[in-house]
């Protein structure tokens, strides 16, 4: 009558020592180029690690899935994914979103925000692409769905972020900070200062000729290279040396509109030999990192 036996054979144990880490596949560093959006049909592109991180779903990384969507011209296409939080970014074209809180208008360069999402329609006018990104990797691994929205969404207007980023420009150089950039926010997260309550991003400048120094996260983040002129790139490495270079870094290339994976824990340093501005759109699991208290960034001063 009682079920101790059937439960018990579930049971498995392991010596401490030899378990305490096992052995997960690592995230890969892996660049998603813009090509894969440039052409065909109306669609969405799932940037898709799944068979790397031996996930049953499509992941981008444990926690979050970054998507390109392609939208021919006059076309539209309705997204709806379990998420938490979704992160919009307009690489090209222009057009409107309609959701159940209302409809927004876009074009290239403007960044937006929804929670809890049971289906919103996108309409271009012209050619375009958004890069979304969202948490539903996250959920699926908990096996959950949200029951209610935990932030309003929010619209971030490419001129709102490129005039908060050009006054901080001349200070940040003078004070050689290792970022000339704004972390986005939203009035339901000022307690982690971060995007929505799970995900972040930063809107960067990379000035011509600048070198940002290394620096680590527990974070994944899935960068989105905004603009970039030629030979800027990232290096990425597990260590730094005493004098606080990479050591046998991965050099991953910025070239604008698109992405590529900074593995969480990896020193990072972004590097502009150009004669042109650069701008990075990093997206991160970092709002529930802050939150758990884990985010442990590191810079290299
Ligand atoms: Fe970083």
């Amino acid at each position: 009558m009682y079920h101790n036996d059937q439960w018990a054979q579930q049971v498995v144990s392991w010596e401490y020592s030899s378990a305490a880490t096992p052995d997960l596949h690592e995230v890969p560093i892996q660049p998603f180029p813009a090509s894969l959006y440039e052409q065909g049909e109306t669609r969405v592109i799932a940037l898709d690690l799944s068979a790397e991180l031996e996930t049953p779903y499509l992941a981008t990384a444990p926690n979050l899935l970054a998507n390109y969507i392609r939208i021919c011209a006059g076309e539209q296409i309705t997204t709806s994914v379990t998420a938490t939080s979704e992160v919009y970014f307009v690489l090209r074209g222009s057009g409107r979103t309609e959701t159940a809180d209302g409809v927004i208008t876009w074009q290239q360069g403007d960044a937006f925000t929804l929670p809890c999402n049971s289906g919103v329609t996108h309409y271009a006018d012209d050619e375009s692409a958004l890069y979304w990104s969202h948490d539903a990797p996250l959920l699926q691994y908990m096996g959950v769905a949200p029951v209610r929205p935990m932030f309003s969404p929010a619209f971030y207007s490419k001129a709102y972020m490129c005039s908060e980023v050009e006054k901080l420009r001349e200070i940040a150089i003078r004070e050689n900070r290792n970022r000339v950039g704004i972390i986005l926010g939203n009035n339901a997260c000022t307690k982690t200062k971060t995007m929505t309550h799970t995900m972040w991003s930063l809107f960067n400048l990379l000035p011509a000729g600048a070198v940002q120094k290394p620096h680590r996260h527990q974070s994944v983040a899935l960068d989105l290279a905004v603009f970039s002129g030629p030979d800027t790139y990232t290096l990425i490495g597990k260590k730094v040396d005493p004098e606080g270079n990479i050591i046998h870094p991965v050099k991953a290339m910025w070239a604008t509109g698109s992405v590529f994976v900074t593995p969480p824990g990896w020193w990072h340093s972004h590097h502009n030999e150009s004669d042109q501005d650069a701008y990075v759109f990093p997206v991160q699991d970092a709002g529930l990192h802050t939150y758990m208290r884990t985010l442990d960034i590191q810079f290299i001063r």
